[in-house]
């Protein structure tokens, strides 16, 4: 990879707003849109932006975190935005907003918040390295360090259940 590829970047370079009109095909039993169908779009516009940040191919590692304000209902247009708060080495934390809009009413509810790690990789599938991001603002610095907090969190709780799962497999080969 050549240096001009690791330059740091702005967390606007990379910036995605979706927005999708929501049919009966989204809903759930209940007639409202089912919550799996936000998580694969909060994942879409996460991973869009990881991508145009670190310009390769990027997978999701970690969705640890997602919550449902309100609900959503069919004829509402949902709007998600995305954008980067933190890169490691070669991981990246995107953080999503969505909104739901009736547009009849011209009313706008905010429905979720998710943050999603992503991981850049080479043809291999191997972890490589992203640009640094460019955190400008006293709010981009605040979040810059929450999301580097998260993330020494997530890697000490998946040292846990990876030994856990270890401990678990040994005990069943043993038996
Ligand atoms: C993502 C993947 C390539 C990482 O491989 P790995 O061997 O664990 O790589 P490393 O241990 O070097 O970790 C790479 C980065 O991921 C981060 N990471 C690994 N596991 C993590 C977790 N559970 N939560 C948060 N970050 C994690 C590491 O901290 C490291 O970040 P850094 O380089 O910024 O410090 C590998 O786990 C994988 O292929 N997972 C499946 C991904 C997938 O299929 N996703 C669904 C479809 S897109």
């Amino acid at each position: 990879m050549s240096d001009a590829a690791l330059e740091p970047k702005r967390i606007a370079d990379s910036r995605v707003t979706l927005s999708m009109l929501m049919n009966p095909g989204h809903a759930n039993a209940m007639g409202n849109v089912h919550g799996g169908v936000i998580m694969k779009l909060v994942d879409e516009a996460a991973g869009l932006a990881a991508v145009r940040h670190s310009r390769s191919p990027a997978v999701t590692v970690a969705i640890d975190s997602m919550t449902f304000e309100e609900p959503i209902y069919v004829g509402n247009l949902v709007t998600l935005n995305a954008e980067l708060t933190y890169t490691g080495r070669t991981s990246m934390e995107v953080r999503v907003e969505v909104t739901a809009e009736d547009p009849l009413v011209g009313s706008t509810v905010f429905t979720n918040i998710a943050y999603v790690v992503y991981v850049a990789i080479d043809r291999e599938g191997r972890p490589h390295p992203v640009p640094p991001l460019i955190v400008e603002t006293p709010d981009e610095q605040v979040r810059f360090q929450q999301a580097r907090e998260r993330q020494i969190a997530r890697k000490e709780r998946h040292q846990r259940e990876r030994a856990l799962s270890q401990r678990r497999t040994s005990t069943t080969e043993e038996s």
